[in-house]
């Protein structure tokens, strides 16, 4: 696992978007494994810049998100599918038909189906993780087991919590999603996991501090992964007590 200590959050979110424009490069038809959050929501203005300064070409890309809330339509405010168009998709030059969110409404069990479909397609070359405060990943929850494949995933309390700040009152915030299993997320070729925040110190302890695989911790599971990037600002490595 490599660890990269940056100055600030706004490095860590440069950082992550040139690792991801390089893979691009290297492979113009790469598949990108992407996420939601506003940890992942500071890595798409520079990918935007350097779409728009013609530094990399997304005409050949294909993008497969982690998650989506079930209950919210892709139109939804807070649906993770306007977040991606609105965040990204609407400012590169991608084809929209190119780009997979799973669908929370309707036949959830069938969407499913399609999603784990659509990451059967075609190998992630490189995802972008955040984490949650209870150590999250996509939307895998703590748990004694987890998933390999995609699945819907009953919300914790705190993930409820920290995501209530985008909906007007904490009972609009969905409490089941479909996400990428533990397994989807550790076949991508190369994993880049951002975080910033004192609220994530306690994930990132598991994380950085031992040796442990923790099912009570998924984002631990990453340290199994040959080809692992973590980025982390100096202020977060210090709550961690991560020495850099
Ligand atoms: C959500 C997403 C995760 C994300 C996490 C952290 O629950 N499903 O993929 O990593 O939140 O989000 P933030 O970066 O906003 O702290």
């Amino acid at each position: 696992m490599r660890v990269l200590v940056t100055e600030n959050f706004s490095q860590t979110c440069e950082i992550a978007a040139g690792m991801i424009a390089e893979v691009i490069r290297n492979k113009p038809d790469a598949r990108l494994g992407l996420a939601t959050g506003s940890t992942a929501q500071g890595v798409y203005p520079y990918l935007i810049q350097a779409n728009k300064a013609g530094e990399v070409d997304f005409s050949r890309v294909d993008t497969v998100n982690l998650d989506e809330y079930v209950g919210l339509a892709p139109e939804h405010p807070q649906s993770y599918r306007r977040f991606m168009n609105e965040n990204l998709f609407d400012h590169i030059n991608i084809k929209k038909e190119n780009t997979v969110v799973a669908e929370g409404v309707g036949d959830i069990e069938a969407n499913v189906r399609e999603f784990r479909f659509a990451l059967a397609r075609k190998p992630i070359d490189v995802q972008l993780l955040g984490i949650g405060v209870d150590g999250h990943v996509g939307f895998n929850e703590p748990g004694r087991v987890l998933y390999d494949a995609a699945h819907v995933e009953l919300l914790d309390e705190s993930t409820i919590d920290a995501n209530a700040r985008f909906f007007v009152t904490r009972d609009e915030v969905p409490t089941q999603a479909i996400s990428m299993g533990m397994g989807d997320i550790l076949r991508a070729k190369k994993l880049l996991l951002l975080a910033t925040g004192e609220n994530k110190t306690e994930a990132m302890k598991g994380l950085l501090l031992n040796e442990q695989i923790d099912s009570q911790n998924p984002a631990t599971l990453v340290k199994t992964h040959p080809d692992v990037t973590v980025i982390i600002d100096k202020r977060l490595a210090k709550s961690i007590g991560y020495a850099y």
